[in-house]
């Protein structure tokens, strides 16, 4: 992922910084979309894992369409070439202002969370003179069992409409105008390596999709949303996700009727694994118990340690001195900046280059100036 050539050209470089394997992403994306190809199936990117202008553009050339979770993200995709009918818009809390951004551009679909949302929607779409393509985002009350900060789909969660009050929802469309329902959507959450997981909402779809047929509703469109997980343990052994195995579950499990269309909003799965945060070792501190490898990156470039426990892999890039066990921490003044505990890395000096692997999904993206520390600039390798 990381060549001899790229560390010689590191080394020149202000650190951190994002750097981005596009030879890793091409493969990823030809082979995700060889598997939806195969069933039929349509995908949409999830822009919240990663919005650089390299990364969409490959991505739209890929086919894909665009998930988006705020007007400034539709706002985004539309900019970076995405069609309108192939960007959906998700979130439970859109504004009126959003709405009526996406309304304007004429997307495929608003994957509406709660009667209150679809009630709005219908009233824009009329001023504008519109009419809104809708799906319904059910919580189908599964265990996604991932980390409780990225799960989606347990009826305790805030997103989606409770299977409780999907004939109400139902109903209550009948009397909007101005909206039309296209489709059902899901999101169960993220970083899902259990695939029964899959199987098991494929199964809750069926039971939903037989509902509604027998209450006469024809659903063209059901999206099972993102979600597919990434090996963070051994991303260079495994550097692409199972597309094979995870749509060759659904296949097997979901039922489709007629014309019916299947979507999914892949973030993680298509990105993670091409993205690694560089950084340089600024001290090596020796503490009671073990040494504190002190590196210039810290949760402000890669959050997802310190609010997800997240395992990233670590590497010396610089060093082929025999392992050694460090914590290795940033320089945030909190105690939860740090990217791992006793973790063996090749025996580390001030200077080295280290980089945090699997870092291409939920990393730059999040970053932040917490500590008023500086925005890392990003790379590509074609272009380095
Ligand atoms: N669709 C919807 C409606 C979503 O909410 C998400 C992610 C996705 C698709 C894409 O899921 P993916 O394929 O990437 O798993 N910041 C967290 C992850 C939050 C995911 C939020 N929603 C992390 O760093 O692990």
């Amino acid at each position: 992922m990381i060549d001899q050539r790229a560390i010689e050209k590191f080394k020149n470089l202000e650190t951190p910084l994002y750097y981005y394997d596009m030879d890793l992403l091409k493969r990823t994306l030809e082979l995700c979309r060889r598997e939806l190809d195969k069933y039929g199936y349509k995908a949409h990117y999830a822009l919240k894992s990663n919005i650089n202008k390299r990364i969409l553009a490959l991505i739209k050339e890929y086919g894909f369409g665009a998930d988006c979770v705020s007007g400034n993200e539709v706002m985004w995709a539309y900019e970076a070439g995405f069609a309108p009918e192939k960007i959906v818009f998700a979130g439970v809390g859109k504004t009126d202002k959003e709405i009526r951004q996406a309304l304007e551009i004429g997307i495929f679909s608003f994957n509406c969370e709660s009667t209150a949302e679809i009630s709005i929607i219908d009233e824009l779409a009329g001023e504008m003179g519109k009419k809104a393509n809708i799906s319904l985002r059910i919580n189908p009350d599964v265990d996604a069992h991932t980390h409780k900060f990225i799960t989606t789909g347990k009826k305790e969660n805030k997103f989606g409409i409770s299977l409780n009050k999907l004939l109400e929802t139902i109903e209550a469309i009948k009397n909007c105008k101005n909206i039309e329902l296209i489709g059902i959507h899901f999101h169960v959450g993220s970083q899902i390596t259990d695939i029964d997981v899959f199987a098991t909402l494929c199964e809750k779809v069926n039971v939903i999709t037989a509902w509604l047929k027998d209450n006469g509703l024809h659903i063209k469109s059901i999206n099972l949303g993102g979600g597919l997980g990434i090996d963070y343990e051994h991303p260079l052994e495994n550097p692409i996700a199972d597309f094979e195995k995870y749509f060759a579950t659904i296949n097997k499990h979901l039922h489709l009727d007629e014309g019916q269309e299947v979507h999914f909003e892949p973030g993680r799965s298509l990105v993670a694994q091409c993205g690694a945060l560089i950084s340089r070792v600024l001290y090596i501190k020796e503490g009671d118990n073990i040494d504190f490898l002190i590196l210039d990156a810290g949760m402000n470039n890669l959050i997802r340690p310190a609010l997800y426990e997240a395992n990233h892999d670590i590497i010396n890039l610089t060093s082929s001195e025999a392992l050694h066990t460090y914590d290795i921490v940033g320089p945030v003044c909190e105690t939860s900046d740090k990217f791992a505990s006793s973790k063996s890395i090749n025996g580390a000096k001030r200077g080295d280059l280290i980089a945090i692997l699997s870092a291409g999904a939920y990393g730059e993206v999040m970053s932040m100036r917490y500590n008023l520390k500086d925005i890392a600039n990003h790379y590509y390798s074609d272009n380095l």
